[in-house]
């Protein structure tokens, strides 16, 4: 499988820490030490749908396909704007395709369930070529009332189209139960099943989410190196979930690899879920930082708690 072409998307609105110590009792100096984040992009005026929209047409501009040159939508997100349609199919319409379409929710693993879905339907002949977009609005369910979690996340799409070809993409993936990360967000009530709790937000045992992502990405990245018999320091850059820098630091020095080969834009975009490792790719490959040939490793863990890698060579010029 092969990336041909990368788009991104973030809201118009910059929070940053200064502006939420004057909303909380925080302060950006415990923010940036713990978490290395300094500003996030939230949602206010724009929608969600807005956002994928706008990454999928980056996307198709960068590589002058048309939307009926696309064949198969993934979409991924927690939360959409509305139940239903998919925003998949959404999209589908304002791109001007006329393909399956199907969202999928897998947590902040998202981008890399979908890229292994993606793979198999290249694989068997089912697609040729398929657009993903990773679009989360991590402000809609955090409690703004606390401030352990508010201050972590941020908003934003990010999209990738990819085509049969190119080496061998490998993947690890894996959830494990456990209640550390949830969302138990409420439905209405039916005649048959009453449902009287209030919404519900995100709740995080921080601690021991943060021990789960160092241990399950370095274990996902460790067996996907093992499938590809390749060693750690062999693959060009990792683009980890952008959760903590703390996170990345720790996983990066368990694999022992160098700074620049663990790249980072936490510090202006918070935690964006599923679209981080996505907008990521985007604002590198625009900035022209990939080679072709680059072996790129992606790894990523969430709620569930899922978590994943993939390891992809870099195609484009
Ligand atoms: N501002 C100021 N003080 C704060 C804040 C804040 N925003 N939040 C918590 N504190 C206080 C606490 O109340 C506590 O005070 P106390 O000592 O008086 O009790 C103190 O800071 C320390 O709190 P801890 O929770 O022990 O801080 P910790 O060092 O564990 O850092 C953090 C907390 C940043 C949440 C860390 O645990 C973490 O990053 N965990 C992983 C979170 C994560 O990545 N989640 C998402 C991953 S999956 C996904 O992307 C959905």
């Amino acid at each position: 499988m092969k990336i041909i072409a990368t788009g991104s998307s973030v809201p118009q609105l910059e929070l940053t820490n200064d502006m939420l110590s004057q909303m909380m009792d925080t302060s950006d100096e415990w923010i940036r030490t713990r978490t290395g984040i300094q500003s996030r992009r939230i949602l206010s005026t724009e929608s969600l749908t807005d956002l994928a929209i706008a990454a999928a047409k980056k996307c198709l501009d960068q590589s002058s396909l048309q939307g009926s040159d696309i064949d198969y939508i993934l979409c991924h997100n927690i939360v959409s704007d509305i139940v239903t349609p998919s925003m998949a199919s959404i999209i589908n319409k304002e791109i001007g395709s006329c393909c399956p379409t199907v969202d999928l929710n897998s947590a902040c693993t998202g981008f890399i369930y979908a890229l292994d879905i993606a793979d198999s339907l290249l694989k068997t002949g089912k697609a040729r070529r398929i657009l993903i977009v990773c679009a989360e609005e991590m402000s809609h369910f955090i409690d703004w009332d606390k401030r352990e979690t508010c201050v972590l996340f941020g908003d934003a799409a990010g999209a990738v189209i990819v085509e049969d070809g190119g080496d061998e993409t490998y993947f690890h993936l894996s959830t494990k139960y456990t209640d550390a990360l949830n969302c138990n967000s409420k439905y209405a009530s039916s005649p048959f099943r009453k449902r009287e709790m209030p919404y519900h937000y995100l709740e995080m045992r921080g601690r021991d989410v943060f021990k789960l992502a160092i241990l399950n990405s370095s274990n996902d990245i460790k067996k996907v190196l093992e499938k590809a018999n390749i060693k750690p320091n062999d693959v060009d850059y990792y683009l980890l979930h952008q959760a903590n820098i703390r996170i990345l630091e720790a996983i990066r020095k368990e694999l022992d690899l160098p700074e620049k080969s663990v790249p980072h834009n936490i510090e202006k975009r918070g935690n964006t879920s599923s679209a981080s490792i996505p907008v990521l790719l985007d604002e590198l490959n625009r900035s022209h930082t990939f080679k072709k040939g680059d072996l790129l490793a992606f790894s990523a863990f969430g709620a569930g708690f899922t978590s994943g890698a993939c390891l992809i060579r870099w195609q484009l010029d």
